[in-house]
């Protein structure tokens, strides 16, 4: 099944390729760069892809086609045809086949499927994510990242050396394991961490085999062809699906109505009160939550940290507004609103490092974007990474400046010009988690700890499914005297 719907988006891509166009439609497509015959700008692919799509904005403008292997591939900029694409003409375009990497890791979850299935999943899962809900998942997100701290300082304490207390943390590492805890505690009430013995070596192999099928696009084989590769990937969904089935089991076992996601998903039923969810669905939402729900928080939250130690002037800033909303007690949800600038530093760090630098369509039908034809199966693309740092939208891009998120400085951009959780009826359903947690997780380590990068590390950004430091990031963590 998900198999034969990857052959599908392929034949399409080639169906399109090999297409006629409408007369004088040829002359119409956006321009690109030229790339070699046949594989076009596949090659670049492997190599600085970030740089690729830079370099397409520059030299050939707002909308830039680009070739990769059959399919074509158009980057859009103007906030208004990125508007068309997702919100205004949502219904003209599928997710495009760079998804199937995911699918085979969360089937056909929230995030992968379509259709009348997708409205059904959005619409039984969004009373999770409101607002009410969220209150009490704050509070976990606060207790979790003060035992990490706690984690922290008792290691400080112990290794107290000419620098004085402190140590090195791997903190992209620690920003993972911490959002996997939160998710699995608020979504699911389980300690996902005490599974981790398998789960996490068995994770982290699924999210880099999906990373590579996502950009090997062609060069890759199919998952069907028995490669050492591919036999690792499925030995790590077996260890995946285990775990995930088994929590579904134990709660089917005990029979516990509890509050929490996985009780609302397995209580839900359609209107007839009869259709439930099976298992094999129960697993596909639980899968997508976890990976959709932690590495890109973990991104965030990673990135953030990286640019408050190279601006210390805004470090002091927030600290001195976490100590003035909160003093010495730790942050909660009532604290959300008054931390204006640390929700401003977490909006811009994911401006300049948008965990999801790139999220793409596939068109269905021929249509007209910027002035441009775009015949159908085009995949379209939407990239945070270069929009965020369009000059058009964005003074000075490259300046860490978290004040351009002021409510008048966002009211006289336009709305789409800014799109770290994408838009339209498939947004992130788990932003406002994301933005608490990333705010609670921020304030409470910021308050007891001071962060500063190890020096001589290469830090460029992994333009992976999210965007991720490529070595890690080592820093000194040093508790904070209080004043
Ligand atoms: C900083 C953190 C996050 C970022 C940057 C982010 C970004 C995104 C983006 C850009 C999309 C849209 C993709 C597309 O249009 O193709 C998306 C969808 C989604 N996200 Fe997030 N996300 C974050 C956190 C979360 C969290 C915490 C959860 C759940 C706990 C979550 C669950 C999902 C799901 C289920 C979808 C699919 C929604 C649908 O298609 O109906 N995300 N996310």
């Amino acid at each position: 099944m998900r198999r034969s719907s990857a052959s599908l988006h392929f034949v399409q891509a080639l169906n399109q390729t090999l297409r006629r166009l409408p007369p004088g439609e040829a002359r119409r497509l956006p321009p690109g760069p030229r790339g070699l015959p046949l594989l076009g700008n596949l090659i670049d692919v492997q190599t600085d892809l970030l740089e690729l799509f830079e370099r397409g904005l520059r030299e050939h403008g707002d909308t830039v086609r680009f070739r990769f292997g059959p399919f074509d591939f158009v980057v859009v900029h103007r906030p208004e045809d990125i508007r068309t694409v997702l919100l205004s003409r949502a219904g003209d375009f599928r997710k495009s086949p760079s998804y199937e990497g995911l699918r085979l890791a969360v089937g056909n979850g929230l995030l992968t499927s379509e259709g009348t299935f997708w409205r059904r999943q959005r619409k039984l899962m969004t009373p999770a994510f409101h607002h009410r809900r969220l209150v009490d998942f704050c509070q976990t997100m606060v207790t979790c990242a003060s035992e990490c701290g706690d984690g922290w300082a008792a290691a400080a304490a112990e290794r107290e050396g000419d620098e004085g207390p402190g140590r090195v943390v791997d903190l992209h590492a620690e920003m993972l394991s911490l959002t996997f805890r939160i998710v699995g505690l608020t979504l699911f009430s389980t300690e996902l961490s005490e599974k981790a013995g398998r789960m996490g070596p068995a994770l982290a192999t699924v999210l880099e085999h999906v990373n590579h099928v996502a950009t090997a696009m062609l060069l890759t084989p199919p998952p069907w062809v028995p490669t050492p590769r591919n036999r690792r990937f499925r030995r790590a969904m077996e260890v995946v699906d285990d775990v995930v089935l088994g929590i579904i089991a134990e709660r089917r076992r005990s029979g516990e109505e509890v509050g929490d996601l996985l009780g609302m998903l397995m209580a839900a039923s359609d209107e007839t009160g009869e259709v439930r969810m099976t298992d094999a669905e129960l697993r596909d939402e639980v899968a997508t939550l976890v990976l959709a729900g932690h590495e890109t928080t973990a991104q965030a939250l990673t990135w953030a940290f990286m640019l408050l130690s190279r601006h210390p002037d805004v470090e002091r800033r927030v600290v001195a507004e976490i100590r003035e909303v909160c003093g010495e007690r730790p942050p909660s949800f009532e604290d959300l609103k008054a931390l204006e600038l640390t929700g401003r530093v977490i909006d811009e760090s994911m401006r300049l490092y948008p965990p999801a630098w790139l999220f793409e369509r596939q068109a269905c039908v021929d249509l007209d974007l910027g002035g441009y034809f775009i015949p159908a199966n085009t995949l379209v693309a939407v990239s945070p990474w270069t929009l965020h740092r369009h000059p058009a939208y964005w003074e000075n891009p490259e300046g860490f400046d978290p004040d351009r998120f002021s409510p008048e400085r966002v009211a006289a951009r336009p709305r789409y010009a800014y799109l770290p959780f994408g838009g339209g009826p498939r947004q992130c359903i788990g932003v406002n988690f994301a933005l608490y947690e990333a705010k609670l997780v921020l304030a409470t380590l910021l308050q007891r700890f001071s962060f500063a990068l190890v020096p001589g590390q290469d830090l460029r950004p992994d333009a992976a499914v999210t965007l991720r430091p490529s070595q890690g990031m080592k820093m000194w963590v040093r508790p904070r005297t209080s004043t």
